[in-house]
């Protein structure tokens, strides 16, 4: 075998597990707590805070839904559905791993959840604020 094809075949075979390992574990691991900060606060060139954020999270905005209303106040534990009464998964990342790794279920849920507690899309800052105040909790 040449190099060439060696190196194909290889990265063939691992492009195909990682598949493999993503779809079997429901999530596809394409970024990080520290990389999505960055890209949010790199998007409004301004620095998140930490205080700003725990306030956003904590407060209602255009209704009586608060982000903490799901994902508990702090959010370290399991969560629970204001409406449907669901269990959700802690959301601080060093309780549970699986947050903020996969940019689209991020970018869906903030877009979700934003709507419904704000009426409105998270700006990026907001973004940046509520990752920065998660990110260190356990
Ligand atoms: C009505 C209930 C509810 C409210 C209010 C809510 N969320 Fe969520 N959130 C969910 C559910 C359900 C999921 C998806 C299930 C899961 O991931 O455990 C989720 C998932 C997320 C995720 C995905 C994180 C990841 O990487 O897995 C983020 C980010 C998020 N919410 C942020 C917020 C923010 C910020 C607010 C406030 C603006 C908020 N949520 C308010 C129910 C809610």
């Amino acid at each position: 075998m040449t190099s060439f094809t060696y190196l194909f075949a290889t990265r063939f075979v691992w492009t195909g597990l990682i598949g493999l390992l993503s779809t079997t574990h429901g999530f596809a691991a394409d970024t990080s707590p520290d990389a999505l900060l960055t890209q949010y606060q790199q998007a409004v060139a301004q620095k998140a805070d930490r205080v700003r954020g725990q306030k956003f999270f904590t407060s209602t905005h255009a209704n009586e839904l608060s982000c903490a209303s799901c994902h508990g106040n702090p959010p370290v534990t399991p969560g629970k559905h204001a409406s449907t009464g669901k269990t959700i998964a802690p959301l601080a990342p060093l309780v549970h791993a699986e947050r903020f790794t996969d940019s689209a279920k991020v970018e869906k849920w903030f877009r979700r959840n934003c709507k419904d507690v704000l009426s409105r899309e998270c700006t990026a800052l907001e973004k940046a604020d509520v990752l920065f105040y998660l990110k260190d909790l356990k």
